[in-house]
């Protein structure tokens, strides 16, 4: 009976977030709450399948598990419980002893001695435990994460990137508490309940009898409340994780919110999931206020009848005072097993959860490298036959698409938004492969090359220029590993025309650009971009062109970055500013998916109606820009 008040307190919420909280779970990520767009309440937990355990273990095993560690670990505990067993037996005999004024100064020392094999075994086994169970979680972070980074683009385009975060900080997260809190604590709490029933019946097996009785009345009564514990505590956890998800969203683009004048629309929904949150909490407090003086007062009925039972027992004669005392020590022993084995489930479960979501990770096909040919050095023209493609299957964005680029040209790309031109990039780079049709570099199909020398050919400025969070500097030799010299670097950003303004920061290249640059403006931002491409000296040049955000002064700097940026490449441009265009030894007219017309500035105005009327939209627009 004692051990039920541990089990419904297991079933609750507390007894689910005990093990992170009891402050093992000393790592960043270690926290309950799921990351941004975190889990919601179903994905957290899974059935338990055959399946799913067989790579659980081969999983952990696949980590490389320190056995022998693991081994120790196991024996430790085994010898840690073996004494807790020993500890009330010895207890009682002394008792015992001293009512007959015999004093065993054997007997005490040899229970201090067990008081420090037992305290000493159960620390260095938990050390082992924690040792194996991060070690292994280390090792399943590093593989999930060395895949993440080979997963094709589509697979970021499908999954959610806070998702994917989760995966590799919370998920895994699960599984080193399963292996330090529970895996092993199973087997020896197991022993630790089973040897103390055994000795309980060898003292007394009456009164055994009787707690044994009441074990099942107790969890009859308590398993459904026990349930609707979980239950809540599950909601609440999914709460939790829709709160932070939307907090996130909102406080990340703040900037939107505040411009659309959002804020009571963004005040309500908040509130919403808070006040969700908080019924929740009432929920579970009026459980815990039914449950926890029910649980004090069976646990005291239950002393009660012990002590009395077995007062009555002793002074009969039927078991001396000592016994008695062993009798109730050893049933204490069972009480943490018991609120363990409650969390063992729900913990499996989660575990269950976090592993088959690792597992579509690690079973996600990587981008494929193709022949590994080496890419043929110098410049050849890239060509397109035939190329289809569709982001989603029945939605072609490119049907059919044949153009030529010619090397060590430039070639401009125009056409509506929406046509597909940035996608056309995108297949270059390869994060795409076409449905069907060729891209062919000389005469090879690119795809044939290997991944990273292809790319190394190719410089691309995409049409936001992301930067990552670290200073300017970083920014600029991001993705050249072999150590770029200052001189070189400030050379590369003069032609960027971005030294000057860099040189005006009072930190210059040591900048903090904040998260995604936020603190440089739409211009800068892009000719730091153009550097970093500079840098790389690609064969290639893939320019996405963004107008929108540069006022016409910096737009000339940018030009002018652009056209020292050009020299000597094959570079393609997706233009949008006549200028570009004009300056072009060849336009390709893209619109719907569809190359719609080729050729020279003049040819075009001559021979394509929609061409020449956006080029008369864009010399009006230009008329009235200056
Ligand atoms: N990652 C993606 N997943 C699904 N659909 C996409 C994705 N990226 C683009 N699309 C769709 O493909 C089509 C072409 O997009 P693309 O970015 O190539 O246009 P674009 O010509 O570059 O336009 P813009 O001039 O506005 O940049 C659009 O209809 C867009 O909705
Ligand atoms: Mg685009």
């Amino acid at each position: 009976m004692l051990g039920n008040e541990n089990q419904v307190h297991g079933n609750g919420d507390h007894g689910n977030l005990a093990p992170e909280h009891r402050g093992h779970g000393n790592e960043a990520q270690g926290h309950d709450i799921p990351g941004p767009f975190g889990q919601e309440p179903d994905e957290g937990k899974g059935a338990i399948r055959k399946t799913t355990v067989r790579y659980l273990v081969r999983l952990i095993r696949d980590g490389g598990v320190p056995k022998l560690v693991l081994t120790a670990a196991v024996l430790l505990s085994v010898v840690s419980s073996a004494a807790g067993l020993v500890v009330p037996l010895l207890t009682g005999g002394l008792i015992d002893h001293f009512q007959a004024d015999t004093f065993q100064p054997v007997s005490v020392a040899m229970l201090i001695a067990l008081f420090v094999l037992q305290a000493v075994a159960g620390g260095v086994s938990y050390y082992m435990l924690s040792y194996a169970g991060h070690q292994t979680v280390n090792r399943i972070r590093k593989r999930l994460w060395d895949r993440v980074l080979a997963l094709p683009v589509p697979f970021f385009d499908r999954h959610r990137s806070a998702e994917t975060m989760s995966r590799i900080t919370n998920d895994t997260n699960e599984i080193r508490t399963l292996i330090t809190d529970h895996l092993v604590a199973f087997f020896s709490n197991a022993l630790t309940v089973a040897g103390a029933v055994a000795l309980l019946f060898y003292l007394d097996w009456q009164m055994t009898l009787i707690i044994l009785l009441a074990v099942p009345l107790g969890f009859g009564l308590l398993m459904p409340i026990g349930g609707k514990m979980y239950k809540i505590s599950l909601g609440m956890y999914g709460e939790l994780a829709r709160l932070a998800a939307s907090l996130t969203q909102v406080i990340a683009e703040i900037r939107l919110v505040k411009a659309s004048n959002a804020e009571p629309r963004e005040r309500a929904g908040g509130h919403a999931k808070m006040d969700n949150l908080y019924r929740y909490g009432m929920k579970e407090a009026k459980i815990y206020a039914v449950l926890t003086p029910l649980m004090t007062m069976v646990m005291v009925m239950l002393l009660v009848v012990i002590i009395g039972y077995g007062g009555v027992r002793v002074s009969s004669g039927a078991l001396s005072a000592g016994e008695l005392v062993s009798f109730m020590l050893l049933l204490f022993q069972t009480m943490f097993p018991f609120t363990q084995f409650a969390t063992f489930y729900s913990q499996a479960q989660k575990v269950m959860g976090a592993t088959e979501r690792i597992r579509l990770i690690l079973e996600s096909e990587p981008e494929t490298d193709g022949g590994g040919l080496p890419v043929p050095p110098g410049h050849h023209d890239l060509v397109f036959r035939d190329v289809t493609f569709a982001y989603r299957e029945g939605e072609p964005v490119l049907r059919g698409v044949s153009l030529t680029i010619p090397a060590r040209r430039v070639t401009a790309l125009v056409g509506p938004s929406g046509s597909g031109k940035t996608t056309i990039f995108s297949l270059i780079e390869r994060f795409y492969l076409p449905d069907e049709g060729t891209i062919l570099f000389g005469d090879t199909p690119v795809e044939r090359f290997s991944l990273a020398a292809w790319r190394k050919k190719i410089g691309y400025v995409s049409q936001e220029s992301p930067l990552m969070a670290g200073t300017i500097r970083d920014n600029i030799v991001y993705g050249r590993e072999d150590g770029v010299s200052e001189a070189e670097m400030v050379e590369t950003a003069k032609l960027a025309y971005a030294h000057d303004f860099i040189s005006a920061l009072p930190q210059g290249y040591d900048t903090e650009v904040g998260e995604r640059g936020i603190r440089l403006s739409g211009g800068q931002r892009q000719r730091v971009a153009i550097a970093r491409a500079l840098l790389r000296n690609p064969d290639i040049l893939l320019l996405d062109e963004a107008t929108a955000n540069l006022d016409s002064d910096s737009e000339h700097e940018v030009q002018k970055a652009l056209r020292n940026l050009m020299a000597d490449r094959t570079t393609i441009v997706i233009a949008h500013r006549l200028s570009t265009v004009v300056n072009a030894d060849r336009i390709i007219v893209v619109e719907h998916g569809r190359v719609t017309g080729c050729g020279t500035h003049e040819e075009l105005l001559r021979t394509h109606p929609s061409y020449a009327e956006w080029a008369r939209k864009q010399l009006r627009a230009g008329a009235a820009g200056e």
